[in-house]
């Protein structure tokens, strides 16, 4: 997450995220599931725009970030928010835990596609509260910033740290960060169709004999690209492609080209194959963007 200052407003770059591996280890009384996952932040980034708003109200618009500018000098491409945006969510939540009756406004430039397994909500959620905390001068420290970011969604806290990699359990907390030894570079794709979080894990079941993620750990730690390419898992993937079988032409077309391993992120809908370069990603991606199955990018470790 990369934070500026411009005048009275800040600014707040906040990236997305891949799951290099994903165990589901069981199924809670809460709903949840407990989980043993490695999350890896990755340059595609969410822009989002503070500024104090004098009325006390908090007022959220989403745009498409690649929409450009209006004549008037407002953002182009806006995007519909409801209430349960998660920035809303998290400056609600800021207020109702401090008492603080200031307001804000956020124009939030939408570069992570929804819906993907990127976690796009969780990262702007991330930013809100990091941002809030220093324009309304609320002071609070980082582990009870920790504390709000688990009442919004498991995967914020990861944001939270600003690692570039971490081990997470439980539902999702980051229990250790990882020092990667050499930037990797991805090329993601968004089929057209997205999936909820909550129905595919609902269908999915926890694995008997659970893998360990140990394995990669060390791989990621010592730059093994081939070992980390093969380490590559996620159990969610097949619950997944029972929910929408067109994800299997998705991984079939991934699996014709040059990566060195690929993968559904999270709960999906998105796709991202490991590159060898940043050349090979740029590469594939122009093939992919050609055979049409969905929005294309290319990304490297943060
Ligand atoms: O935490 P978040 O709001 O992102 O989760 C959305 C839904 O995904 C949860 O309501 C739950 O059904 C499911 N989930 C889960 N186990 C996790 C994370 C999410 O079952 N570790």
């Amino acid at each position: 997450m990369r934070l500026r200052e411009r005048g009275a407003t800040l600014i707040v770059q906040t990236p997305a995220k891949l799951n290099l591996f994903l165990e589901i280890l069981r199924r809670r009384s809460d709903g949840y599931h407990d989980l043993e996952t490695v999350m890896l932040s990755v340059g595609l980034f969410d822009t989002l725009r503070f500024r104090e708003e004098t009325t006390g109200r908090i007022e959220v618009n989403c745009f498409d970030a690649g929409a450009g500018w209006r004549a008037d000098g407002e953002p182009d491409g806006r995007l519909l928010g409801g209430r349960d945006n998660l920035v809303v969510q998290a400056a609600s939540l800021l207020r109702a835990s401090t008492g603080t009756q200031r307001g804000v406004r956020v124009d939030v430039f939408k570069r992570i596609p929804a819906a993907a397994g990127l976690a796009g909500g969780s990262s702007d959620a991330a930013a809100t509260l990091v941002a809030l905390n220093r324009l309304w001068g609320l002071n609070l420290h980082r582990s009870q910033l920790q504390t709000l970011a688990s009442q919004l969604g498991s995967d914020v806290a990861f944001f939270l740290t600003g690692a570039s990699a971490a081990l997470c359990r439980g539902r999702g907390e980051p229990v250790e960060r990882i020092r990667l030894s050499r930037p990797l570079y991805f090329v993601i794709v968004r089929p057209p169709h997205g999936l909820s979080t909550a129905v595919v894990f609902a269908h999915c079941r926890p694995t008997p004999q659970p893998r360990s993620a140990k394995p990669l750990l060390d791989d990621l730690r010592h730059g093994r690209l081939a070992r980390i390419a093969k380490g590559l898992y996620n159990a969610l993937a097949e619950p997944a492609a029972e929910l929408e079988p067109t994800l299997t032409d998705v991984r079939t077309v991934l699996a014709q080209q040059p990566v060195m391993g690929q993968l559904m992120s999270g709960s999906g809908s998105a796709h991202f194959g490991l590159c060898a370069t940043r050349r090979q990603a740029l590469r594939v991606a122009a093939r992919l963007h050609s055979a049409g199955i969905g929005r294309v990018f290319v990304a490297r470790s943060c």
